[in-house]
């Protein structure tokens, strides 16, 4: 997770951010929009007709199995609207975070929760308290879920699945721990359970999720974890939200992160099943690299500067080599390992020499934009292309690259990284995109969105 998560803690704040003093949340309105059919282009229709007949099949029987707990009316009909789920994703700026949060039912009866949405990680938790009296603010009380089970540390899933499980096992049924550690040296300490969750189908009906592995977390450090309840792991593994739910709900998940300033009613969605056919934009494909577990890895072919491929040397993006780059919506900017690193930020601030420079750590390139003229500003910004393996072009807004981190102040929003060592795309460098993680397919399919319709 979230190298710099901190860091972007630290900008929001002096960018005047409000944080809310008691913690408390207004969640956008839930509305779920029906799954659109037609207008998709050629190519990938007919990939998402292939999977959604497919993931039909494993829904039918899943609901035979009673694995997938839906209303009689809908597991006979299974209407196509209900073979997806959505929960509205709004950024976390408002609360002082460079995360993504999502409203999450949790339990039996379910209760909502924030949580900050991770490709980065595959713990699903939330702040709990196994014991004693309901406090003010909003924590998880396993003593009032019907649906929640402790997994006993002597199971298998505790001894050899389940990440950061510790060994300690008093007696058989003492509960399984987790000391879950992420990239960024925060931290989460509970117990693993088997609970449910409650999803909210396209079609505006609620089902029940059976069977997640979540953790109950009684300790946790880092400033991240501040402002939620807790984190969705959508990373690659087993035990993982992403995997429970795509055994459900088809292969993958698909999400639109809105600009990160914007307002906090501006929201979009993360979403299960097939993703929507989209709309005019034109979508980019690239092979999902999924033997990193838990992370999701893409291939780079090089980075581009107005047209001119930079001098990267390919070894930078090859996993075999201890490189390669991960897509991680947990992390906020975008880290890139020496010495991509130097060559993009040295060809963006090249074209960049006529705005006046100012020093911000822990930015390299600073400009001063109330400095500069009209003229200038109005002049081209350098455009930044990612080209990914397959032929895809991951071409961001400039706004994603050259970030407003004060008042009049735009810095490029990219830090070193070090070599060897994987270089990550973060969610701001994702962001005013639809990104589909089909995992089944083990593609990653993008395209330009204002996340609006979404
Ligand atoms: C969760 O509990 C249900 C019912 O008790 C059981 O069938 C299922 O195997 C359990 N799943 C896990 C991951 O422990
Ligand atoms: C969000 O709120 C602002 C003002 O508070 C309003 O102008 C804007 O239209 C709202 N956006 C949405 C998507 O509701
Ligand atoms: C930017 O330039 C303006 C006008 O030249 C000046 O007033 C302001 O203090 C500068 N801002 C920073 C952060 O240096």
């Amino acid at each position: 997770m979230p190298a710099l998560r901190r860091l972007l803690l630290l900008l929001l704040l002096l960018l005047g951010v409000l944080v809310d003093g008691d913690g408390k949340t207004e969640y956008p309105e839930t509305v779920v929009l029906p799954l659109r059919r037609g207008g998709a282009a050629a190519s990938v229709h007919e990939l998402l007709r292939s999977d959604r007949l497919r993931q039909r099949t494993i829904r039918q029987r899943l609901i035979r199995r009673g694995a997938l707990d839906i209303s009689p009316s809908i597991a006979g009909a299974a209407a196509a609207e209900e073979e997806s789920f959505g929960m509205p994703m709004t950024s976390g700026a408002y609360a002082g975070t460079g995360q993504y949060f999502v409203r999450f039912l949790l339990g039996t009866p379910a209760r909502p929760f924030l949580l900050v949405v991770d490709t980065g990680s595959d713990l699903t938790w939330a702040k709990c308290r196994l014991r004693g009296r309901r406090r003010r603010h909003r924590v998880f009380h396993p003593a009032s879920s019907k649906t929640f089970r402790i997994i006993p540390c002597a199971a298998e899933m505790c001894k050899n699945d389940l990440p950061f499980s510790l060994s300690a096992c008093p007696t058989p049924t003492s509960p399984c721990r987790y000391d879950y550690k992420y990239s960024d040296d925060s931290s989460a300490q509970g117990v693993y359970a088997n609970e449910s969750a409650t999803v909210i189908l396209a079609g505006r009906r609620r089902a029940k999720l059976r069977g997640l592995v979540v953790g109950c977390t009684a300790t946790f450090s880092g400033a991240s974890f501040w402002a939620a309840d807790g984190v969705l792991g959508l990373g690659n593994s087993g035990s993982s939200f992403a995997a429970r739910a795509a055994a459900s709900f088809g292969g993958g998940f698909s999400y639109c992160l809105v600009d990160h300033l914007s307002l906090r009613n501006a929201s979009s969605f993360l979403r299960f099943g097939p993703a929507r056919p989209p709309a005019a934009a034109p979508v980019h494909e690239t092979p999902l690299v999924l033997d990193l577990q838990p992370f999701y890895g893409v291939g780079i072919m090089g980075i581009s500067v107005d047209g001119k491929i930079l001098a990267i040397p390919a070894i930078v993006w090859d996993f075999a080599s201890g490189g390669g780059t991960i897509v991680d919506s947990g992390t906020s900017l975008t880290l890139l390992a020496e010495p991509a690193y130097g060559l993009v930020v040295g060809a963006l601030s090249r074209r960049l020499t006529w705005a006046p420079r100012v020093s911000m750590d822990p930015f390299e390139f600073c400009y001063n934009w109330t400095a500069a003229t009209a003229e200038e500003k109005a002049g081209p910004v350098p455009a930044m292309v990612v080209h990914l393996a397959g032929g895809a072009r991951l071409d961001p807004p400039a706004k994603s690259y050259l970030i407003d981190v004060a008042d009049g102040v735009k810095c490029l929003g990219i830090q070193p990284s070090p070599w060897p060592g994987v270089s990550t795309l973060g969610n701001i460098l994702q962001q005013e995109h639809m990104w589909e993680f089909d995992v089944e397919n083990q593609r990653l399919r993008f395209s330009r969105s204002t996340c609006q319709a979404n």
